[in-house]
């Protein structure tokens, strides 16, 4: 039955996703699947749960679904759907809605399952992918990569988060680099250790070739 379960919702998930290119597609929500499996694992956490809100976390995102966003109607009728018990589709809403970035306003997740995957979220915004994404956001939304005169701003809250429109290397500082030290998870901590370190480094070639002195 749990593998079952587990094959209906990628196969229901790959058909949500078929249109997106804005970097949250099919391929992010296996990647988060398989970290927050991975991270679930080490942390003992309940695997079923851990599984079906990762693969379920972005499909009332608010960008993608903004009318379904506040109560999560898409993945609850999903689960409804599929016959799972309310106690169960109770707890991986609430895991759902707490998983976003919302700047200062982010919440610590209550339950070990949704801190596995929040930090399994936020590790595909980092490293190599987390650049890609960023790129490919930028692209879509119609944004500049860069410009020396827009400073990136601190300290948002979610609604200035939400609402500010900026550059993508200026992403990096006003999101992505915040995220290391948001890590719930020890499993997750190490693996974001590396990630940034690679995206400062990306960053500082990014900016040295920019300016000509590299
Ligand atoms: P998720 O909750 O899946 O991390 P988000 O909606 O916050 O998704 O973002 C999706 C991807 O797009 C992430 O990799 C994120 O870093 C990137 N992204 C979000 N906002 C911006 C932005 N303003 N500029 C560049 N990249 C962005
Ligand atoms: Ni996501």
């Amino acid at each position: 039955m749990d593998n079952l379960l587990i094959s209906a919702t990628i196969e229901y998930v790959k058909e949500v996703f078929a249109t997106d290119f804005s970097g949250h597609d099919f391929f992010h929500t296996m990647r988060v699947y398989q970290m927050a499996t991975k991270i679930a694992m080490e942390e003992k956490a309940d695997l079923q749960i851990v599984q079906l809100a990762a693969l379920l976390h972005d499909v009332d995102d608010r960008k993608l679904s903004p009318e379904t966003c506040e109560n999560k109607d898409r993945a609850v009728a999903y689960m409804r759907s599929q016959g799972l018990p309310e106690g169960m589709i109770v707890r991986v809403k609430d895991i759902i809605g707490e998983v976003s970035f919302a700047g200062t306003d982010s919440v610590v997740p209550k339950t070990l399952e949704g801190k596995c995957v929040q930090d399994a979220d936020r590790l595909d915004a980092l490293g190599a992918m987390g650049i890609a994404r960023a790129f490919a956001y930028g692209g879509n939304h119609n944004r500049v990569m860069y410009d020396p005169e827009i400073p990136p701003a601190l300290n948002m809250g979610k609604e200035e988060y939400q609402n500010h429109v900026s550059t993508t290397v200026n992403h990096f500082y006003e999101k992505l680099f915040l995220l290391k030290d948001m890590m719930n998870t020890g499993c997750a901590k190490r693996i974001a250790g590396h990630r940034e370190q690679y995206m400062k480094e990306y960053i500082d070639e990014f900016l040295a070739e920019w300016d000509g002195t590299r």
